[in-house]
Formats: structure tokens, C-alpha cells, sequence
């Protein structure tokens, strides 16, 4: 079974208001996407690792990177739109199965993942890594109304694996019916097909605030020593 990891690296980070993408924030010695890179690198069973990149992102080509099976293709407009332009660039000699990862994602746990991707090779079933919602969960807009029952409820993390086909064909169904896609795993339901929900650590956070940093530093610096 071959395995193809992507990285979706394409976006602005809006929301961390950033002169420069969040991905190219410095943290711990390097750059966030660097640290993430780092981490798949040290999965010898990938066959490539794809990122995709914006077409005017100016700062990857400077990054000190190693791995020979990093390779760039361009991005999109909406995350869906990246993976997806990825998936087409892997066309002409498809994996069997991808491994969808944020560059925002740089504190996952490799034991994490070679648990995804084992579990879902033996179920023959794609999944993501998720974990079990610890807050109390209120639904309302000026008041709460409702408190949401959590026990069935999961924060959906990276990465999400499934087999190239499935998602390529599940993407491009959702992404013309303007359903909203904000994961892999959401285009998969759409097309309902199974997404095994494999329990990951909570400290594996997408990096989106200012407020996110200062924790993913303590974090990564630990995790290197
Ligand atoms: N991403 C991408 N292509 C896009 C948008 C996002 O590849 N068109 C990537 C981001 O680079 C990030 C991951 O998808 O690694 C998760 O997205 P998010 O955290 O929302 O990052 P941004 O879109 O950059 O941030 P924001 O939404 O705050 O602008
Ligand atoms: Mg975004």
C-alpha cells in the first residue's frame, strides 16, 4: 500500500494577523512548517510529501529543508481547493492511500499517526484523528438556550488518511455542490463513506490565534529536549 502525505500550507492565517503567513512563524528555532515537516520526515512510509503552497509564497524556496520527498504544488482558494490541487498533481502516478496534515499542525504525536494509519490499513477504511470534546457546550447567539450533550462528540484534528480515489472523487462531489468542506473527513460524509474516528491527543492543536503561540512554544521546545 502506498502512502502520499499532503500538507495544505496555502493559506494567509487571517486570524493570527501576522505580517508574514502563520506557517512561517518562527517558534522554538524554526519555522512552523518546518517543525511539521520535520515530523512526517520521520515517517519512512511515505512515499512523497506534497505541500501546497501558494504560487507567490516567496519564503518556502528559503526554508533549509532535506527530505528528498518534499516536493511543492500549488494551492487554492479554500483548504479543499488545495488538497485538492494536490491530489491532481499526484494523478499521473496515484498512492493508494494520503495523508492529509496542517502545516498549523506542527505539535502531533508520531506514535498518533503510525496508529491512524495502521488502524485504518487493517479496517481497509479511512479515518482522522480526533478527540473526545472535554468542555460543556452551549448552543445559543445573546443567551444560551441549550446545553449540547458532548458524549458523541468529537473535536476533529489532523491527520485524516483515506485512499486517494475516495477522496478525490468525495472532494470534487462536495466541492461542486458547494456543501460546506472544512476537513476531509466532512467531504467523505457527504459522500457517505465511512471515517473512522481514532482517538489522538488534545495538545495537537491548530495553531490559529496569537493566544495559540506562546502554548505551542512551551510545547515544541519540550517536545525537543
Ligand atoms: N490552507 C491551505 N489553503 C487555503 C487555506 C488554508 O492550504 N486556501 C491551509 C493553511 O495553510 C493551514 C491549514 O490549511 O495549514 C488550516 O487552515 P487554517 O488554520 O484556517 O489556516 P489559514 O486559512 O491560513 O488561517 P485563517 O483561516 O485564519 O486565514
Ligand atoms: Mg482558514
Amino acid at each position: 500500500q502506498t502512502i502520499v502525505a499532503i500538507v495544505p500550507a496555502a493559506g494567509v492565517g487571517s486570524r493570527m494577523q501576522h505580517n508574514a503567513p502563520k506557517q512561517y512563524i518562527q517558534l522554538a528555532g524554526k519555522t512552523i512548517l518546518e517543525h511539521t515537516l520535520t515530523k512526517l520526515s520521520q515517517l519512512p512510509q511515505l512515499q512523497t510529501i506534497v505541500v501546497a503552497l501558494s504560487d507567490t509564497d516567496p519564503y518556502f524556496d528559503e526554508l533549509p529543508l532535506t527530505d528528498a520527498r518534499i516536493v511543492r504544488s500549488s494551492g487554492g482558494k479554500e483548504r479543499a481547493d488545495s488538497v485538492l490541487n494536490s491530489l491532481l498533481f499526484l494523478a499521473p502516478n496515484p498512492p493508494d492511500w494520503v495523508l492529509v496534515h496542517d502545516a498549523a499542525r506542527p505539535l502531533v504525536d508520531l506514535a498518533d499517526i503510525e496508529r491512524l494509519i495502521s488502524e485504518c490499513l487493517s479496517a481497509n477504511e479511512g479515518g482522522i484523528l480526533a478527540t473526545k470534546v472535554k468542555d460543556t457546550i452551549k448552543r445559543g447567539d445573546t443567551h444560551s438556550k441549550q446545553t449540547v450533550p458532548r458524549d458523541d462528540l468529537w473535536q476533529a484534528l489532523t491527520p485524516q488518511f483515506f485512499k486517494y480515489n475516495e477522496l478525490k472523487d468525495a472532494l470534487q462531489n462536495a466541492l461542486q455542490s458547494e456543501v460546506a468542506i472544512t476537513d476531509e473527513a466532512s467531504a467523505i460524509e457527504w459522500v457517505n463513506k465511512p471515517v473512522k474516528l481514532i482517538a489522538g491527543r488534545s495538545d495537537n492543536i491548530k495553531i490559529t490565534t496569537p493566544e495559540d503561540l506562546a502554548l505551542a512554544g512551551f510545547l515544541l521546545n519540550k517536545q525537543q529536549n
